[in-house]
């Protein structure tokens, strides 16, 4: 069985996902624990399917090394198998990725390479595109330029706004960070 931290900043639509999938008695992985760099609206879902969190407040930290610092001790405290970044919106300090490396993938809403960092759907939107996409991808020091382990396309439609956009990406960013998390877990995918 994999185990999982997941890390989240936001409202954790794909934690739900991944821990609505992981409950299934036949689903290869676990989510262990639940952990923010804020007190995030997500945080409500691991509460519900009764997994533990942690919380490790970017702001209260000198530093993004110390605030890394940090964070490598809780993970460690969980010696996960797999980190999944869902929804993080923090470059994570090079000490993580040394750490977990290859063992942490991120989600992100666009096709990369094209349109990485925090505004891949704005940004997508702005450069007047056709269509963009969602990818999963392994987690290095840079941003989002990881190897791709799954990414699909998705049209910009007429009158799209950022967040009409990003609410037709967001279920396939869903899909996809499943299927992954079940390959990886079954030894389909090789990290
Ligand atoms: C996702 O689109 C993720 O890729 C991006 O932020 C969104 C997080 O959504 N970085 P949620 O918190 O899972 O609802």
């Amino acid at each position: 069985m994999l185990t999982l931290v997941v890390l989240i900043s936001g409202t954790g639509s794909n934690l739900r996902a991944l821990l609505e999938a992981a409950s299934h008695p036949g689903f290869p992985a676990r989510v262990i624990a639940v952990g923010a760099d804020r007190d995030a609206d997500g945080l409500a879902h691991a509460e519900e399917f009764g997994i533990p969190a942690f919380t490790v407040p970017y702001t209260a930290f000198p530093s993004r090394e110390a605030w890394g610092q940090e964070l490598v001790e809780q993970l460690d405290a969980w010696n996960p198998d797999l980190i999944v970044l869902s929804g993080l919106m923090r470059l994570l300090p090079a000490a993580v990725v040394a750490r977990y490396a290859p063992r942490i993938v991120n989600t992100h809403p666009a096709y990369l390479p094209e349109f990485p960092g925090a505004h891949g759907v704005r940004d997508a939107l702005a450069a007047g595109v056709s269509r963009t996409g969602a990818s999963v991808i392994v987690v290095d020091d840079g941003i989002d330029s990881g190897p791709v382990l799954a990414q699909e396309r998705i049209p910009v439609l007429p009158g799209d706004t950022e967040s009409t956009l990003h609410d037709r990406i967001k279920p396939v960013e869903r899909r996809l960070l499943i299927d992954v998390v079940q390959r990886i877990a079954t030894g389909e995918l090789t990290l």
